[in-house]
């Protein structure tokens, strides 16, 4: 045994070991394992080593045993210590039924409610565009995705399948797209860079950083992405907060994620705020792996956060009385506190009932309800949201949701865990903070993808399915009613069932987002009378692509480079492409195709591909 070793083991009150199984293993242990050995005996976790052997059995699984409590250890703010104190807490108010949201009366906050294309978004969407310069994006992607069952990681899931742009990719050059846009609004002065930071998890990290790797980072400077890795926290056995011992290993302590609120003390403690301070940057936006339609609700919310000068600024939908998202709600205590925060579906109906309104969770005259629908995309400004975590170190107010057994609550089905989630940062933030939101129709905003096929088929009529058949759709839907809006004729959608879902199937329009990152942008590229019929597919891949009086009655590919200008125009009839229902279950197809219920028939297109610098026109 190592001296210090012995200096530690005399410093220790033995009798405070009442574990005769780690007593007689403690040799064996480094000073620093000794230590975390008392920590867990005082804090009511003797119980790890019941099953210990004798020293000279599994001693190398013994100190990886030590190695996992020390990573536990160190990755929670507070350590351990603080965890299990948290979690006895929590689990107590869980126990005793205890409502968080106690002593608080909820009113509708301040926001901005946008409508798409009119003069006031059109406005947000130019200085959203100005000030994107001066944004660092962060991408939250440590989930599971346990609701899908997806193989792979989400990000890589194509975000549709007429182009097969996965999400990471479309996120990626919609980033670029935006650094381009905004650098040449700041004529003069130096190119700067958006950074982006991606917050893994030991379940998607590899996959995250080989999907960057084997794309080339998908444009991006390598440099200028930086990964996060969240780690798990351990799982809780009962209401005492005893740590749950691995069943398959006796060495191991269970873990599962914490949330996405870690992303905020990942963020503070990996240095990348204050590196993002000093290059200038004034905006975080944080978003999620799998909603294909968020960069287009992007610029105009950017632009509210810069206009209104908020600190944080939440996205949301319109939302309908009793929907299962969260409302966002301004909640005022009756000992003075206030905050804006997310109010779960499943808490904002007994806290309106308990408070300002008998009915509970009801639509106002507007047909929706008076509290925004939030989606979890935040924009915060950095500045504030450093000084706040210079507080806090980025910890975030945690809950704790066991499955009981029965309702003496005095046992779980299975282990628990405390999680938090990134939207709850402004409950710590004073009443002076600046908080707010930005409404945008659904339709252009929001469209996960989350539940698998068999799930989404059950989900009760009239609410969305989030499922890679409908997150696709929403893509295709969002493009034609934004050309629609632009003046292009655009035939009426058909409802169509795939995988079981009633989806609206609108013509496959889609383009890259340097073709048109704004509606202004669009607007500038469409020229004439357009017009396009239920059976098209259009697929814009360049910068400066300009459709003129043109007609579309099959399927138009466009892809240039910056330098070329192409100009389509009159009418294009083909075959096309055509969608062919195929089944979840039939596992000949790829899962990324057979969880959207259908595939794409390539039979027939006009394409056309410019790679020369120079002006074009592209007619049939
Ligand atoms: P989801 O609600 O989609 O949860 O997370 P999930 O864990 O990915 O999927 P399920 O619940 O197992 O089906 C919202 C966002 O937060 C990220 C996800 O990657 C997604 O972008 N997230 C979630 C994390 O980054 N870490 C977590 O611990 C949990």
């Amino acid at each position: 045994m190592a001296d210090s070793t012995s200096d530690q083991l005399a410093n220790l009150d033995i009798s405070e070991f009442d574990c005769p199984n780690l007593q007689r293993n403690l040799n064996i242990l480094s000073p620093d394992y000794v230590d975390l050995a008392k920590m867990l005996i005082q804090n009511g976790q003797s119980h790890v080593f019941d099953e210990w052997p004798e020293p000279g059995v599994d001693d190398d699984e013994k100190l990886a045993f030590f190695d996992q409590i020390a990573r536990l250890n160190s990755s929670y703010p507070g350590g351990l210590v603080q965890y299990i104190n948290n979690a006895k807490e929590l689990l107590a108010d869980s126990k005793a039924g205890k409502n968080a949201f106690d002593g608080f009366t909820p009113s509708v906050p301040t926001g901005e409610n946008l409508t798409f294309a009119d003069e006031n978004f059109i406005k947000y969407e130019e200085t959203g565009v100005k000030e994107a310069k001066n944004a660092a994006f962060v991408l939250v992607a440590g989930g599971l995705g346990e609701r899908l069952g997806y193989n792979g990681i989400k990000v890589a899931l194509p975000s549709e399948t007429s182009t097969g742009t996965c999400f990471l990719q479309l996120y990626i050059e919609s980033i670029l797209a935006l650094q381009e846009a905004s650098c040449r609004l700041a004529e003069g002065e130096p190119l700067k860079e958006i950074p982006l930071a991606i917050m893994t998890s030991d379940d998607t990290h590899a996959r995250t950083l080989a999907l960057l790797e084997s794309n080339a980072y998908f444009g991006m400077k390598s440099t200028q992405v930086s990964l996060v890795k969240q780690e798990k926290v351990a799982c809780l056995a009962d209401n005492d907060a005893r740590l749950a011992v691995d069943p398959q290993n006796k060495y191991r302590i269970q873990t599962k994620p914490h949330g996405h609120g870690d992303v905020h003390s990942l963020l503070y403690s990996s240095g990348l705020l204050n590196k993002w301070h000093d290059a200038g940057v004034k905006w975080v936006l944080f978003f999620q792996d799998t909603n294909g339609l968020l960069f287009k609700a992007i610029p105009a919310s950017l632009g509210v956060s810069a206009t209104k000068q908020y600190q944080v600024n939440s996205l949301a939908v319109p939302r309908k009385a009793k929907e299962a998202i969260g409302g966002i709600a301004k909640l005022t205590h009756a000992d003075g506190r206030t905050m804006v925060i997310n109010v779960e579906y499943n808490q904002l109906d007994p806290l309106l009932r308990a408070t300002i309104n008998s009915e509970g969770d009801v639509n106002c005259e507007t047909g929706f309800s008076p509290f925004p629908g939030n989606i979890n995309q935040l924009i915060l400004e950095l500045e504030s949201y450093i000084e706040e975590l210079k507080k806090t170190g980025g910890a975030i107010k945690e809950f704790v949701n066991p499955k009981y057994k029965d309702a003496t609550k005095t046992s779980f089905k299975s282990s628990t865990r405390l999680e938090c989630m990134m939207q709850d940062y402004p409950k710590t933030l004073p009443p002076t903070a600046r908080v707010g939101f930005t409404v945008m129709d659904i339709w252009l905003a929001y469209a996960p993808v989350k539940n698998n096929p068999e799930d989404a088929a059950k989900v009760p009529k009239g609410n969305p399915y989030h499922s890679a058949t409908s997150g696709e759709m929403a893509i295709y839907r969002a493009h034609s009613l934004i050309l629609k809006k632009a003046g292009v004729q655009i035939a009426d959608p058909v409802m169509h069932a795939y995988n079981g879902q009633e989806v609206e199937v609108w013509p496959r329009i889609v383009w890259k987002p340097k073709w048109a990152l704004t509606f202004s942008d669009v607007k500038r590229k469409i020229g004439g009378n357009c017009s396009v019929s239920l059976k098209s597919t259009m697929v814009l891949k360049g910068r400066n692509i300009f459709i003129e009086g043109l007609s579309l009655n099959g399927t138009l590919i466009v892809d240039a480079i910056d330098d070329a200008e192409v100009k389509v125009e009159g009418s294009v009839q083909n075959v096309g492409w055509t969608l062919e229902n195929v089944d979840y279950k039939d596992t000949r197809i790829p899962e990324e195709i057979r969880i959207r219920g259908f595939r794409i028939s390539k039979v027939d297109q006009l394409e056309g591909n410019f790679r020369e610098p120079g002006n074009y026109c592209l007619k049939p």
